[in-house]
């Protein structure tokens, strides 16, 4: 919800108040703010309400005016590693008398000032805060009583956390350099002047100026080449600032069908491609499911291995790491999970860091019901299984109980704290729950609602369950009692209600891998013949600690040391230090210094770290170091952030 329709929504109730029949009767959250302002809308079929909680990871103030739209017109400079040209941002008063507007920047470097008026732009008054390290420098603009439009000249840092500027030798192809930007939580701040919250949507527009030979690509239409040599780009479709989106490089696309394709380096477009050949089906499960895809096209980038995640869902265009591209299309839930956000996340956006199950949690079950429309429900329910598994691990290893919620207290210090999967899977899990109590043919209509009723606005945690109270609830009326909802979404660790995924194979599996930790079979007497990539992932997850010969047993009848797969390579590193198996430790070093996917190696140097602490392995805390001190510049700014973290830096 941006605030300025809440507002408008707010006084549309004050008049239509009497006419509303429905009580919203919401189980309210024992810790939690009473909404500062709540609105009811009428969709026409059906009420929405839209609760208001400040998003304390913005300094902008979005509640009394709004950006609605942002013009860039920058270069893209590889030698100064800057972004570097104008932002004109238009605005709406939401407050009467508003004149000042605040915005949230990072690290930008902030030249000229001026408003629009009637004689044109004027120099308009500014000032910068004090900067905050995680939120950066506010700039309060006096925009007057009428301007609707600010300019902006400003440079980006070559430290933005937002972009990384990889040199021509950091790329496949060695010849040229690369860009990309990763918005996403509170970073679009770094690449931009702008309100940097979820809770505001706002359309943009952008020229971007490049070096010759190379191709930039946004969240938006690729408006092409234009006649003075730039390359335009729009997006009609508000969006929350996370989801603005850059990439340059020397990038080639190779069509899937009429409305899909890949963009990627030369050296992986074919096999990308081919990896993904599946995606026209997913969007077409998808939107059996929850209605029309409303973005136009849907293409992918394959970015460079240093890409922080496996995806970013970015509109029209989702960012996804070459890991992905496994050769099997075993990895491809990533693609539906980040197809998926165009409708949870995208379309329905959490409207603070605080709800981010409902764009995560809502995606992992979305994405898992595409994978079983197209694959079955075998390969649906291992996946719910691994994430389980998953799941459990992170609630056992919470910095803080309150991080186990789904709506979180107002205790994040920085919005990565929001990202466990426990706001995926436990999130995910929530929904499988419903799904359970009161059947597909009542759920799933009712989430293709929601989809549609709340789209191209921010929601809430509350706003879905007075949502769900009011259009679930009726259609079995017992199906849920409020102290289960109340548990699922403000309590800590996992109800008893979570649902069991049960799949024979990871129960073959787990046999299997019991005769052999019990030394009754050789790795040479397991019976993998046919194991997907699912299946070596549990079986490498579960193993308990095992003794050297058996690692060396497995290693060698199934050479998992340096495997391709980047998944089953990572569950083997990390059996790799729990036991000691220091064979895997020159792959696992060449696997850190080439991948910079944040769900690998952020746990790999976490275990690497605990483990040479909890055994005293002096040798191993100065190889991790010196590992660490060779692969950081490689790294996105983002990923040496979280490991500097980690290892203490
Ligand atoms: N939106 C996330 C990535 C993200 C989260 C970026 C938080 C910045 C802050 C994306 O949709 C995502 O969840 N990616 C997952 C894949 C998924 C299958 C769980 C990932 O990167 O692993
Ligand atoms: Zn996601």
């Amino acid at each position: 919800m941006t605030p300025q329709t809440s507002l408008r929504a707010y006084a549309l109730s004050l008049l239509a108040a009497t006419a509303l029949s429905v009580a919203a009767c919401s189980p309210k959250p024992a810790t939690e703010t009473i909404p500062a302002k709540s609105a009811h809308m009428d969709t026409g079929e059906r009420i929405i309400t839209q609760n208001f909680t400040a998003d304390r990871f913005t300094q902008s103030n979005y509640a009394d005016i709004a950006v609605t739209h942002i013009d860039l017109d920058l270069d893209v400079n590889f030698y100064a590693k800057i972004l570097d040209g104008v932002a004109t941002l238009s605005f709406e008063r939401i407050t009467k008398g508003t004149e000042t507007l605040v915005l949230d920047t990072k690290g930008l470097l902030i030249k000229a000032v001026s408003v629009e008026t009637e004689n044109g732009w004027d120099t308009a008054e500014r000032t910068m805060g004090t900067e905050d390290p995680v939120q950066g420098t506010a700039l309060s603009i006096d925009v007057g009583p009428s301007a609707t439009k600010v300019k902006i000249v400003y440079s980006t840092s070559p430290e933005a956390e937002g972009l990384q500027w990889l040199t021509p030798e950091q790329t496949a192809g060695k010849k040229e350099p690369y860009l990309f930007s990763q918005a996403q939580a509170i970073n679009a701040r770094t690449m931009a002047p702008l309100q940097d919250t979820p809770a505001v949507r706002l359309t943009y527009s952008a020229r971007l100026r490049v070096p010759d030979g190379l191709l930039p690509l946004m969240s938006a239409e690729q408006l092409g080449q234009q006649e003075d040599g730039s390359y335009g780009f729009n997006m009609p479709q508000p969006i929350p600032s996370y989801l603005i989106a850059i990439a340059v490089g020397d990038i080639k696309f190779k069509a899937i069908n009429d409305t899909i394709g890949v963009y990627a380096e030369e050296y992986i477009l074919d096999r990308a491609a081919e990896e993904f050949s599946e995606t026209p089906q997913m969007e077409v499960e998808n939107e059996k499911l929850y209605g029309p895809y409303r973005w136009g096209r849907y293409d992918l980038i394959v970015l460079p291995p240093s890409f922080p995640y496996g995806g970013m869902e970015n509109p029209r265009l989702s960012f996804l790491t070459p890991t992905l591209v496994a050769g099997d299309k075993s990895l491809t839930n990533v693609v539906a999970h980040e197809l998926a956000h165009s409708w949870s996340g995208n379309l329905v956006t959490n409207s603070n860091w605080r709800d981010a199950w409902l764009n995560e949690g809502f995606t992992s079950y979305v994405e898992n019901r595409v994978m079983e429309a197209l694959y079955g429900k075998d390969r649906a329910v291992m996946e719910q299984a691994l994430g389980l598994e998953d799941l459990k691990r992170d609630v056992a290893g919470a910095a803080r109980p309150s991080l186990t919620q789904l709506k979180f207290d107002d205790d994040l210090k920085h919005p990565d704290e929001a990202f466990s999967q426990v706001t995926y899977v436990k999130g995910q899990f929530f929904l499988n729950f419903l799904e359970d109590r009161y059947g597909r043919a009542a759920f799933d209509p009712f989430l293709k609602n929601w989809f549609n009723d709340y789209a191209f606005k921010a929601a809430t945690t509350e706003d879905f369950l007075e949502y769900m109270e009011r259009y679930l609830k009726p259609s079995n009326p017992d199906a849920v009692s409020e102290a289960e909802i109340k548990e699922w979404v403000y309590g800590q660790g996992l109800p008893d209600t979570i649902r069991n995924p049960k799949s024979d194979a990871f129960d073959k599996v787990a046999a299997q891998s019991a005769s052999f930790v019990s030394g009754n079979i050789a790795a040479s007497g397991l019976k993998t013949e046919g194991w997907s990539t699912h299946e070596w992932l549990h079986f490498l997850n579960g193993l308990p600690k095992v003794s050297s010969a058996q690692m060396e047993d497995l290693d060698t009848t199934f050479k998992l040391t340096g495997t391709q797969n980047a998944e089953t390579a990572f569950a083997w590193y990390m059996q790799s230090i729990k036991n000691g198996y220091e064979d895997a430790f020159p792959d696992m070093e060449y696997f850190l210094k080439e991948v910079g996917r944040g769900k690998f190696i952020y746990r790999l140097y976490g275990a690497l770290k605990d483990t040479a602490a909890k055994e005293n392995r002096e040798d191993w805390q100065f190889w991790t170091a010196d590992v660490y001190e060779e692969a950081r510049p490689g790294y996105h700014p983002i990923a040496q952030r979280r490991i500097d973290d980690i290892l203490g830096k």
